[in-house]
């Protein structure tokens, strides 16, 4: 079940793809919703194959999806499509253990629903895991004031904003850490790194991208559908 793009790439993408998108609205699973008439996944896919590294590409697809998202996929790229679980991370942790051993000792875990996210980003998340990180993240500061707010919505007080950043995806793993932090794993977490983290891994951070953004909401959808027709 191998499915190669560039043979001396060096790096496995683990692509969750599996999620209902609830907070877009009622529809598709968020992965086939349309954007510029082509399912976010096929966005996605088309530019992680774009990226030199990448050797394999394995997809965490909605269960009831998975040929559905193998005939949509085979003209864009070889890639292995497992079925995904009812959380991100059990999709996650499916794709791995569907991996033959002696695979890309680098791998990224890479939102879907991050559809545009430029081959440059998945470079350079994966060149920084081969200088000798054992888990890389994209990043961006934080731009809005934060505020931490308690009972009643009363502010208690502002958050210093200079430490804090936003995490993107892809996010960049040795192969052995992003293993073990998935056996170790208790209880879930949104974030990759956020389990690598809890095993006292130093996760070492590199600048994101705008383009990296996850199309989460109705609104994030309007902006991809712009980005996209002004060429990204
Ligand atoms: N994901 C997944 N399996 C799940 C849940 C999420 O593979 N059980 C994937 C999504 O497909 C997406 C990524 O994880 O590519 C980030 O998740 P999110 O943006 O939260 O997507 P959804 O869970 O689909 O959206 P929502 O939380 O609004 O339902
Ligand atoms: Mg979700």
């Amino acid at each position: 079940m191998t499915a190669q793009l560039n043979p001396r790439g060096d790096v496995a993408v683990l692509v969750p793809a599996a999620g209902a998108g609830v907070r877009l609205g009622p529809g598709a699973p968020k992965a086939l919703r349309l954007l510029g008439g082509e399912p976010l996944l096929v966005h996605a896919v088309r530019r992680i194959a774009a990226a030199p590294s990448v050797h394999t590409i394995v997809v965490a697809a909605p269960a009831a999806e998975v040929d559905a998202v193998r005939r949509l996929l085979a003209p864009v790229a070889p890639v292995v499509v497992v079925p995904g679980g009812a959380e991100r991370q059990a999709s996650v942790a499916a794709a791995p253990g569907r991996r033959a051993t002696g695979g890309p000792d680098i791998v990224l875990v890479h939102d879907a629903a991050r559809a545009l996210t430029p081959p440059e980003l998945i470079e350079s998340v994966a060149g920084a895991v081969r200088a000798g990180h054992h888990a890389v993240i994209p990043v961006l500061p934080v731009v809005d004031t934060i505020k931490e707010v308690g009972a009643g919505e009363v502010v208690l007080g502002t958050v210093d904003r200079s430490a804090l950043r936003a995490v993107q995806t892809p996010q960049g793993f040795r192969r052995s850490v992003l293993t073990a932090a998935h056996a170790a794993a208790g209880d879930s977490l949104t974030d990759d790194a956020g389990l690598v983290e809890k095993q006292g891994v130093p996760v070492f951070c590199v600048p994101g991208s705008e383009y990296a953004l996850k199309v989460t909401r109705p609104f994030d959808l309007a902006l991809a559908e712009h980005l996209l027709a002004v060429g990204h």
